[in-house]
């Protein structure tokens, strides 16, 4: 019986588990989408138990559907959505209340509190991160304010804190009887917490948002033999990867060389460039990550570009105006009209991510006239993913000096030709997609492979890596400044909607 890597993804909107062979083809795969609970205007919540369960769910449907059993896998991996934050009874294993999701605006307040004095970069050098919404430490301190009795509870070490990936490990790994309380690398560097020179907590972080150390996972490297599976349809399997799913991606791409660079597109888009064993600060409005940590070895890091919303405008497009009946009509709809009418939508709808971090902007539709049709509405909603991306791009290029020469993708949106064709010809380079596309999964699965001698080292992952298609840019410079001016301008008018 051969034996594979099994990988839970837990993203944003729903979780899958996915089985890999040695070469990175998906033998077998379950997805199930989870609530996305609203309950005000720009708060986003999930429900950790729903999760919770879904994972075991579909982990044992993706084992039965290929005949698979825990000890058909040589290891498993975690890779999830990142900065949503939690806080559960280390003795009931209950959530003190929901997630708060990565892209939930409600600590607002607090970021404006926190850059009165100082400004927005104050941590910046320390963290790679500034005061925005985003992250979440910022988060737990919203719950210690306004979550009756969490702070005690925290402060006694009664209550945990832990992103998607601390809550699947620990009840993963035994829950209220002894589960391992740890976050990798990469998902706390997204905590604003850990000082990216150490990869530690930083006291000084912790003094100035009140944080008790004593509801803080350990942190640990995102491939090393963390712990064994207890309980459930993992049990014994042996968890030894863990990477933010951004992260994940970047590996499963085999960006290990600096300035090898991914672009996902997903609800959102993030465009990571690994960076070498150095952190690289931002000038141009990007953020210094850790991207992986293997085993003992040093830490690698990434400037990253992250774009709160892309995938998830297309959703709103079905779900709210009910503009199309699934995702997948957008890209006919789309192609039915020459161009986009005039129309630009910015979605800034938590704001505005890299490079601009504006909390209070809001989105707007801009260029309207008689003409427009939900036609020029689809072609405008896909156009602003490229712009998007060319934003971070061009950041990207400012920061670390080198000129993107191919834009690696992956995610749910690059299956969409049009838009794959209008972002070539929005960067004027080739936009290459690869052959594996569940890249994300797969950096988790080649994370926790490599911890336990599965692959051997990083050259086996890249050898796995091999074209599907490539796009290349088409459009003449000319009409390209035109978009980009028309775009920019539309951006400038989402800015400080909210004072
Ligand atoms: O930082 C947020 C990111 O990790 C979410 O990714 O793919 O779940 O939308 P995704």
């Amino acid at each position: 019986m051969p034996k594979y890597i099994g990988a839970i993804d837990q993203g944003t909107t729903s979780t899958r588990f996915i089985v890999f062979d040695e070469r990175g083809t998906v033998i077998s795969m379950a997805q199930k989408e989870h609530r996305q609970i609203t309950p005000k205007p720009g708060w986003v919540e999930h429900d950790p138990m729903e999760i919770l369960a879904n994972t075991s769910e579909v982990v044992g449907a993706a084992l039965a559907k290929a005949n698979l059993h825990a000890g058909s896998l040589a290891a498993a991996g975690i890779t999830n959505q990142r900065e949503t934050t939690l806080l559960w009874d280390r003795h009931t294993g209950l959530p003190l209340c929901n997630a708060l999701v990565w892209m939930d605006t409600r600590t607002e307040r607090l970021v404006h509190r926190f850059a009165a004095d100082g400004g927005q970069d104050r941590f910046r050098a320390k963290t790679g991160l500034p005061l925005a919404t985003y992250f979440s430490g910022l988060k737990l301190l919203w719950i210690f304010e306004n979550v009756p009795g969490a702070r005690e509870k925290a402060t006694s070490g009664d209550a945990l804190f832990g992103t998607m990936d601390s809550w699947l490990a620990w009840n993963l790994t035994g829950g209220t009887q002894g589960g391992r309380h740890m976050s990798d690398v990469t998902n706390a560097s997204r905590t604003m917490l850990v000082n990216l020179a150490t990869c530690d907590w930083d006291d000084e972080m912790l003094a100035h948002f009140n944080i008790p150390r004593n509801c803080l996972p350990e942190i640990v490297p995102s491939s090393a033999m963390h712990a064994t599976i207890t309980g459930g349809p993992l049990s014994g399997v042996c968890l030894s990867g863990i990477l933010g799913d951004q992260q994940a991606a970047l590996v499963g791409q085999a960006c290990f060389a600096p300035g090898e660079a991914k672009n996902t597109y997903g609800t959102g888009s993030f465009l990571l460039m690994n960076t070498g064993t150095e952190p690289v600060q931002s000038k141009a409005g990007l953020l210094t990550t850790i991207a992986y940590q293997f085993g003992g070895g040093k830490p690698h890091y990434a400037l990253e570009g992250a774009i709160a919303i892309t995938g998830a405008l297309v959703q709103w497009l079905r779900d709210n105006l009910k503009l199309i009946a699934t995702a997948g009509e957008i890209e006919e709809l789309a192609a039915s009209v020459a161009d986009n009418g005039d129309v630009y939508i910015v979605p800034a709808f938590s704001g505005l991510y890299a490079p601009y971090w504006k909390d209070g902007a809001r989105g707007v539709i801009a260029g309207l006239t008689r003409y427009a049709t939900r036609a020029h509405f689809a072609r405008a909603a896909l156009e602003a993913t490229a712009y998007q991306v060319r934003d971070v791009v061009e950041a990207m290029e400012e920061d670390s000096g080198i000129r993107l020469a191919v834009l690696k993708t992956d995610g749910g949106m690059v299956t969409n030709e049009l838009l794959m064709q209008f972002q070539a010809d929005m960067l004027g380079v080739p936009v290459v997609r690869p052959a594996i596309s569940e890249t994300t999964a797969l950096g988790a699965a080649y994370a926790a492979g490599l911890a336990v001698g599965y692959w051997r080292d990083i050259n086996e992952l890249r050898a796995n890596w091999a074209v599907d298609k490539i796009w290349m840019p088409k459009m003449d410079e000319a009409q390209r400044a035109k978009h980009l001016k028309s775009w920019k301008k539309a951006v400038q008018r989402s800015f400080d909607w909210i004072d």
